[in-house]
């Protein structure tokens, strides 16, 4: 069935407000387009969980910076219109700009915690405002009962999570595994940008991670495991900016050996930025 698109709150809310009063339940899937079956799975879990799926698609400018990669962003709403219709996304919520940021816009919602852990915030200092303040909109927006984040942007997801808990949001944030091309590496927007070398590079994130869990689950101490997996990617050509582990739910240094750990990494392949973890 082809999804019916809006671009306005009105008829958003029009929309959700017929499947309030038939008792529906309904998931929200954020994006910023260039959709992949990483999102299509997002669409999917939501489709396990409640009635209906609002798939959102908003090329937030808050989120990047100046030296950031805004215009070079891929956009194809068409395509994504039908990748999602595929699916099985009920609504596509393509605001209208002023639906976000209308003028006089002046809000921003700010995490400490998990949104200050020293991971993507060192990098990208103004990623996590521009990603809280967007979602915060999104989830009072739409009302959603739940809305699903894949776990590839780790970071983003308990970020998300912590920011509906202490607004008390009424939405259940769920976490889906990473989807993974068929070597390993994780489905990105992003994946594009890569050179046929660097695709075959890539996948030495998604290995090195693997076996620095490995070894660490092996009883090897977390900083040597992590220092080698490092060296790994320093030595085929990567630009580590981490490879750290970190408790899974607050991604605080661990203070022990038996919390729940993730090890979470960022490097640069030439021009393209990748980002991958996994539990240890
Ligand atoms: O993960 C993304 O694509 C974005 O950060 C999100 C959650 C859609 C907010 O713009």
């Amino acid at each position: 069935m082809k999804p019916k698109l809006v671009r306005t709150l009105a008829a958003l809310r029009r929309e959700t407000a017929k499947w309030r009063k038939e008792d529906l339940r309904y998931a929200v899937v954020p994006t910023m387009g260039a959709i992949h079956s990483g999102h299509m799975e997002l669409v999917s879990e939501g489709l396990k969980r409640a009635d209906r799926v609002i798939t959102t698609i908003f090329v937030n400018p808050k989120q990047f910076a100046a030296n950031e990669d805004l215009d070079k962003y891929p956009r194809d709403e068409d395509g994504d219109v039908l990748k999602l219709g595929k699916a099985g996304t009920h609504l596509i919520y393509v605001p209208n700009p002023e639906e976000i940021y209308p003028e006089g816009f002046c809000t921003t919602v700010s995490l400490a915690g998990p949104a200050k852990a020293g991971l993507e915030d060192k990098f990208r200092p103004e990623f996590f405002d521009g990603v809280t303040t967007i979602v915060a909109k999104l989830f009072i927006q739409t009302g959603a009962d739940f809305a699903m984040f894949g776990e590839k942007d780790y970071q983003q997801l308990k970020v998300v999570t912590r920011m509906a808990q202490d607004l008390d949001i009424p939405i259940e944030v769920v976490g889906v595994p990473t989807v993974r091309e068929e070597d390993g590496l994780a489905k990105s927007s992003r994946n594009v940008y890569l050179s046929r070398q660097e695709r075959q590079q890539a996948l030495a994130i998604y290995s090195s991670i693997s076996h620095a869990a490995e070894r660490i689950r092996g009883g090897l101490d977390i900083q040597s495991a992590t220092r080698l997996a490092t060296r790994t990617l320093m030595a085929l050509g990567f630009k580590v900016d981490y490879v750290t582990v970190r408790n899974a739910e607050t991604l605080a240094p661990p203070q022990h050996r038996d919390e729940p750990l993730r090890i979470i990494s960022a490097a640069w392949l030439g021009k393209t930025r990748l980002i991958d973890n996994i539990s240890v």
